[in-house]
């Protein structure tokens, strides 16, 4: 009798220590997610801004045909898409951010082949992308171009000799 009412002790305490450690989980998984839903996190806005620079350098880049450069250039654009489709699934308008695949292929293929025509064919193809999801988007008002002006001073877009 006595051991049965020990063993019932036993359980009874057990019961309670898992219930205490699973509170004291439960408390650390809700101030995580706090710091989770505090965390920084570029917007769309601030992606296209990187996108813009990356489109600017690009075209430099390959009408200097440095298809080294231009590589480099053409993927960053690429690794920005994936950001975007990653951390910005709360903006509908990234559901067509595929537009601009096939323009990225042309750009990447004349980037192969050394071809400043094809390159230059593609990029204007790709700034109509650029453009035509803005006008989808109510952003008509955000025209993109072909660049006229270096956009920094501080890089040599000719080839490294
Ligand atoms: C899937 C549609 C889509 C595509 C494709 C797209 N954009 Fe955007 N872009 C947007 C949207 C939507 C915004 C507005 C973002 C916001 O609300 O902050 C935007 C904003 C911008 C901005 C404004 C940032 C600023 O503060 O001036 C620039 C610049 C920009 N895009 C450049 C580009 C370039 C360059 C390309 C092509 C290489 C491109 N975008 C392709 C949808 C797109």
């Amino acid at each position: 009798m006595k051991i049965l009412f020990v063993f019932l002790l036993l359980i009874i305490f057990a019961g309670c220590g898992q219930n205490n450690a699973n509170q004291q989980l439960q408390v650390q998984v809700d101030s995580l997610q706090k710091k989770l839903n505090d965390i920084y996190k570029p917007g769309l806005g601030e992606f296209m801004l990187g996108i813009q620079l990356h489109h600017a350098k690009l075209w430099f880049a390959g009408t200097n045909q440095n298809w080294k450069l231009a590589d480099f250039e053409v993927h960053e654009i690429g690794e920005t898409l994936d950001d975007i489709k990653k951390y910005c699934t709360d903006r509908p308008e990234v559901k067509s951010i595929g537009v601009i695949d096939p323009a990225i292929k042309s750009i990447n293929e004349a980037i192969k082949q050394k071809d400043i025509q094809s390159f230059k064919k593609g990029f204007i193809e790709l700034t109509n992308n650029c453009n035509n999801c803005h006008k989808s988007n109510n952003h008509e008002f955000n025209v993109i171009t072909i660049p006229n002006a270096l956009p920094v001073v501080n890089q040599d877009f000719k080839p490294a000799k």
